[in-house]
C-alpha cells in the first residue's frame, strides 16, 4: 500500500533522527546538501557547549608498580596499561561494574583485571567484543586463525588465569545491551565512529553514575579515530575532562550528568551536517583543554573532518594553517598504512610525508579506489533493492 512520506524538511527537523543501524544517508550528505541543510538547520542546531573542566591533567603514575602479567600481544602502550592498572587498583571505589568494550587478545583487560584483583574486587569485570579475527589482526599477532574466525578462546585463556570471574559477551557493538546495574569504569577501545559511539552510549550511558563514573577512551588522540573527540564534544557539560596520557592516545572523562540516550542520536551530533565554521569551532574547543603535546598531535583533526566530508580544498587549507610541527609530523608518519594513507593522501602530501617501504600492501592505491567505488554505489544498490522488494 502506498504510504505518504513526510516532507523531507519535517524529517530533518525532528530532534532525534534515524536508528544507528542505518546511518548512511543522513551520516554523509554530499556537500551541496550540507550547505542547504546547514542553512535550514542553523536556527535549530544547538552547538556543543565547552567542557566543564578547563583542562585535562596528566596523571602522575610514577609511584605505580605493575605486577608481573602474562605477555600478550596488544594495541595499547605500556603507559596506557599502567594507567588502567592504576585506575582499577587505586581509584576504583566498588560503586559499580568495570566494563570494557574492545578487548582483542586481552592486553588492556589484563591491566584492568590485575588492578581489580590487587584491590580485592574479584567479580567486577565485564568484557565485550565481537571476537572476529580480521586481516589487520594477523599483522600484530601470529596466531593460526583465518579471517572471520573466533578468537574468544585465546582471549579467555590469556585473561582467566589472572581474573577467573571475568564475564565475557561476544557481540557486535550495534547489538550491545547492559542489564548489570551501575557502571563505575567504562573502558572503550572498539567504538570509533558516530553510529558505534551512539550504540555504546545508548547501552551503557544510563548505568553510569554522575559524579562517580569514569569513561576512558583509548583512541581519543588516535588520528584515524577523529570522530571520537567530535562526538564527545557534543556531550557538553555531561562530561568533565579528566586525564590525558602523553604516551599513547588515551583520554578519560568523569560523568557529571546522566547520559540517557536512545539508539537514535540528537541530530546535532552529526558533525557531517555542521557548517565549516561550526566544525572549526568544535575543534578549537576539543584542542583547548589538552596539554601542548596532545594538542599538537590532534591539530590536524579539522583537516581530516573536512576532507572526509569531501571539502577537500578547505581541508588542505586547514592543514596548511596548522603548520608542520615535529609532534604533528611524527604522529602522521605513524599512519602511512592502508587504508588511512590512501583515504587522505593529499593531506599527507601537504605534510611532505610518504609511506615507508612495507607500510602498505601491494596495489593499496587500487584497493582503495575499488573500496571507494563500491561505497559510492551502495546507496544506489540499497534503493534498487528497496524498489525490487516493493
Ligand atoms: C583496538 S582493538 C582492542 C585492543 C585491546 N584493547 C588491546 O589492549 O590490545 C579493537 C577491538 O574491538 C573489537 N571490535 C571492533 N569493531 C567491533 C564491533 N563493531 N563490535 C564489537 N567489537 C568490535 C575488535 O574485535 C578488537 O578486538
Amino acid at each position: 500500500m502506498f504510504k505518504p512520506q513526510p516532507p523531507r524538511a519535517r524529517v530533518l527537523h525532528r530532534r532525534q533522527v534515524r536508528q544507528v543501524d542505518s546511518p548512511h544517508e543522513w551520516d554523509r550528505p554530499n556537500p551541496a546538501w550540507r550547505r542547504i541543510l546547514s542553512r535550514i538547520e542553523r536556527v535549530r542546531i544547538v552547538m556543543p557547549r565547552p567542557l566543564l573542566s578547563p583542562e585535562f591533567t596528566i596523571p602522575d603514575l610514577s609511584s605505580v608498580v605493575l605486577p608481573a602479567l602474562p605477555q600478550v600481544p596488544g594495541m595499547i602502550e605500556d603507559a596506557e596499561g599502567l594507567y588502567l592498572y592504576w585506575l582499577t587498583s587505586r581509584i576504583y571505589k566498588g560503586a559499580g561494574a568495570v566494563v570494557e568494550v574492545g578487548t582483542w587478545l586481552g592486553r588492556s583487560t589484563l591491566h584492568l583485571a590485575a588492578g581489580l584483583r590487587d584491590a580485592g574486587h574479584d567479580d567486577a569485570l565485564h568484557c565485550f567484543d565481537q571476537f572476529v579475527w580480521r586481516r589487520s589482526h594477523a599483522t600484530k599477532a601470529a596466531l593460526s586463525l583465518r579471517r572471520g574466525e573466533d578468537f574468544q578462546p585465546y582471549f579467555e585463556s590469556n585473561v582467566r588465569p589472572v581474573y577467573p570471574n571475568l564475564r565475557v559477551t561476544k557481540a557486535p557493538i550495534r547489538s550491545l545491551r547492559w542489564s548489570g546495574g551501575p557502571i563505575e569504569i567504562l573502558f572503550l577501545d572498539a567504538p570509533k565512529s558516530l553510529p558505534e559511539l551512539s550504540s555504546v552510549l545508548a547501552a551503557f550511558g544510563p548505568s553510569l553514575i554522575p559524579g562517580v563514573s569514569v569513561i576512558v577512551f583509548q583512541d581519543y588522540q588516535h588520528l584515524p579515530s577523529f570522530e571520537v573527540p567530535l562526538v564527545l564534544s557534543c556531550l557538553g557539560d555531561n562530561l568533565e575532562a579528566q586525564h590525558v596520557l602523553e604516551c599513547g592516545s588515551t583520554a578519560s572523562f568523569t560523568v557529571r550528568k546522566p547520559l540517557r540516550f536512545d539508539t537514535a542520536q540528537p541530530v546535532h551530533w552529526n558533525f557531517n551536517r555542521w557548517s565549516r565554521e561550526e566544525t572549526a569551532e568544535a575543534w578549537r574547543r576539543i584542542l583547548a583543554p589538552l596539554p601542548p603535546r596532545a594538542r599538537a598531535r590532534m591539530a590536524g583533526g579539522l583537516a581530516l573532518t573536512l576532507y572526509a566530508r569531501r571539502e577537500r580544498a578547505a581541508a588542505c587549507q586547514a592543514l596548511r594553517e596548522v603548520g608542520r610541527g615535529d609532534e604533528l609530523l611524527a604522529t602522521w608518519q605513524r599512519f602511512t598504512t592502508f587504508p588511512f594513507y590512501d583515504r587522505f593522501r593529499p593531506l599527507f602530501r601537504i605534510l611532505g610525508i610518504r609511506p615507508r617501504p612495507g607500510d602498505r600492501p601491494p596495489f593499496a592505491g587500487l584497493r582503495w579506489k575499488i573500496r571507494e567505488a563500491r561505497a559510492s554505489l551502495r546507496p544506489l544498490r540499497r534503493r534498487l533493492g528497496a524498489w525490487i522488494r516493493m
